[in-house]
């Protein structure tokens, strides 16, 4: 009963999917939650304060100048006086506002002034979703630690428009609030981290490219063990045939420069874990047609140029994640080729892997690691690629345990 006495302070705005937030006040009340509701002028467009209080059983805070509201509770205690704020639906025109800090109404001066987790259920028309505008405040938000439930696809309400855009439904809006509110079993909670996973394809000309055995399996557990723990996870895949992870944002990439961007585009973040088998080498200048043979004539050599390390990027980086991981495919000398690598890299840790062909390891489902600090080294058991990514999360929530 994750719910039973908790605090819910819920901010209406102004869309049509206000009329589902009156359910959803019922579902958060039945499950033992107190709902402390706040409309803004738009959300009063749609449902009454009224309505919104007999449901909730509440006062219905709507002004941020009103002086009993003010001499009763005050915007500042309202921000702060719950477990969680809740945002319900959220509309573009809120989501900007906090975004960018604005406080010119109740309810985005009380979202400024919070020190409470935040969960917001967005809810607008697809082309507003779609719009780079939103885009970039949805990513923003992120950034600052607010997690969303939705928007879902579907039909919207006004028009016959389909798209992704709808609100979540009250019950999985429900969900996510128990899973925000039970944070304390996901001790990774507020942290961000980025994971590479997968190969490269490193294109030699349209239609043929060079690539290595990675089969992702192993850089897609840890970004779903450290989703598990309460991360926010954007995990960066070269091409794979597994599917994404739940619960995690995947940037698809092809080549090893890509990677670099959209990793470097990931920071600042708490976490990286470079587990991709980035290719070392590229083709120097890739051809922009079909390489074709030409019988009697040399046979095409292929002149190669080094890919950006990306462990090593990010572990020199200004923005460098507290806890930067990598890992080293070795066939021989593992212990002492990985030592090296932790060294150069500017890693915390490297997971050391025997890959020599008889492990079976490269695209295999099975790993047997070391775990290589600074200051020693830790055999590991052989265990199934979920189990490595399972303990290694451990391992990395214990850096983050409060003193
Ligand atoms: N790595 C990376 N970018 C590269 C190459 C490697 O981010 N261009 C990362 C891998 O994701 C892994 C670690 O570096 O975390 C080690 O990769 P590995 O291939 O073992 O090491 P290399 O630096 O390529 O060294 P070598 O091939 O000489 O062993």
């Amino acid at each position: 009963m994750v719910l039973a006495g908790k605090r819910i302070l819920l901010i209406i705005s102004g869309g049509i999917a206000a009329y589902k937030s009156l359910d959803l006040i019922r579902r958060l009340r039945e499950r033992g939650a107190t709902v402390r509701p706040i409309m803004t002028s738009g959300a009063q467009q749609f449902i009454t304060p009224l309505a919104v209080g007999a449901l909730a059983a509440d006062y219905v805070f709507t002004d941020l100048f009103s002086r009993q509201d003010e001499q009763d509770v005050g915007h500042i205690r309202l921000a702060r006086d719950c477990d969680l704020v809740l945002i319900a639906p959220a509309t573009a025109d809120l989501l900007a506002k906090m975004a960018n800090g604005l406080a010119d109404d109740l309810a985005s001066t009380v979202l400024l002034a919070t020190d409470r987790p935040v969960l917001a259920a967005p809810a607008m028309n697809p082309k507003m979703w779609a719009n780079p505008a939103t885009k970039r405040n949805i990513a923003t938000l992120r950034g600052d630690g607010i997690r969303f439930v939705g928007p879902t696809s579907g039909e919207m309400a006004e028009s016959k428009e389909a798209g992704t855009g709808r609100m979540a439904e009250p019950l999985e809006i429900v969900a996510a609030v128990e899973m925000r509110l039970d944070d304390g079993a996901r001790p990774l909670a507020g942290r961000k981290a980025v994971v590479t996973s997968g190969p490269t394809y490193e294109p030699i000309d349209p239609v043929r490219y060079i690539a290595n055995r990675s089969s992702g399996r192993q850089g897609h557990a840890i970004a779903s063990a450290l989703a598990a723990l309460g991360a926010d996870v954007t995990l960066v895949s070269g091409p794979v045939s597994i599917p994404d992870p739940m619960g995690v944002h995947v940037v698809h990439v092809e080549r090893a420069e890509e990677m670099r961007d959209a990793v470097l585009c990931a920071l600042p973040a708490d976490i990286a874990v470079m587990v991709a088998a980035v290719a070392d080498w590229r083709v120097a200048s890739a051809a922009d047609q079909k390489i074709k043979k030409h019988p009697g004539e040399s046979i095409p050599t292929l002149a190669l140029t080094e890919n950006p390390d990306i462990l090593k990027t990010v572990g020199h980086h200004t923005q460098r994640p507290k806890l930067v991981i990598g890992f080293a495919a070795e066939t021989q000398d593992v212990e002492a080729n990985a030592k090296a690598k932790l060294e150069r890299k500017g890693a915390d840790m490297i997971i050391a892997n025997d890959v020599s062909p008889a492990t079976g390891i490269m695209g295999g489902t099975r790993n047997s690691v070391k775990l290589i600090r600074h200051d020693g080294v830790e055999q590991w058991p052989d265990l199934e690629k979920d189990e490595v990514a399972a303990r290694l999360a451990t391992v990395i929530a214990e850096q983050f345990k409060p003193e």
